[in-house]
């Protein structure tokens, strides 16, 4: 992917430079306000690389006032927010993707839900299909995130973010 496609025309995959964590809220708030449940966001990259950071902000952006802890050890947390539900998860811990059955994310994904997944390869087979997938990498020297949308509506949100966002975060 070269910066050219990334930063400045309307496609569904991109990428911004997160060189602080305010930049990462402001590209949080503008997936927060254009995302339309249900929606699926699969949250790639390596430990420490800023995955918590965009779920926390982006529960933030939608209203959310309390405490957004990391879902590592209970593998799920529940948030209700600007007429969403969301499901955050983090599979980090998982040893077998058959755990995922006890949270009974069937019953839990329904019209108004967003699940932010982190590590979500470690639910193969036990997870729906991402609508979008959020890469949170590195680039000489300073963070960034990819977005690439998966299925339609998903490439109308990055579509729609990659506009939003380009004003609002450094690129
Ligand atoms: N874009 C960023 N710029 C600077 N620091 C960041 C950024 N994103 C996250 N961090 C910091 O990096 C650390 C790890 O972030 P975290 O979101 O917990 O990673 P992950 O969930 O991917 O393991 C935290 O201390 C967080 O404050
Ligand atoms: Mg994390």
């Amino acid at each position: 992917m070269t910066d050219d496609l990334a930063t400045h025309s309307d496609t569904p995959t991109w990428r911004r430079m997160v060189p602080d964590e305010a930049a990462v809220a402001r590209l949080a708030a503008c997936f927060a306000r254009a995302a339309e449940p249900p929606a699926v966001v699969y949250l790639r990259g390596d430990l420490g690389a800023g995955k918590t950071t965009f779920a926390r902000a982006y529960i933030h952006a939608l209203g959310y006032e309390g405490y957004v802890k990391s879902p590592s050890y209970g593998l799920l947390e529940t948030y209700e927010a600007g007429g969403q539900k969301v499901l955050h998860l983090d599979l980090y811990r998982i040893e077998d993707p058959e755990e995922l059955e006890f949270l009974a994310l069937r019953d839990l994904f329904d019209e108004r839900a967003v699940l932010l997944i982190e590590w979500p390869d470690r639910g193969a087979g036990h997870l729906p299909d991402p609508d979008l997938v959020l890469e949170f990498g590195e680039l000489a020297g300073g963070r960034c995130i990819d977005c690439s949308g998966q299925s339609d509506r998903g490439r109308a949100l990055a579509r729609a973010v990659a506009r939003s966002s380009r004003n609002a975060v450094s690129s």
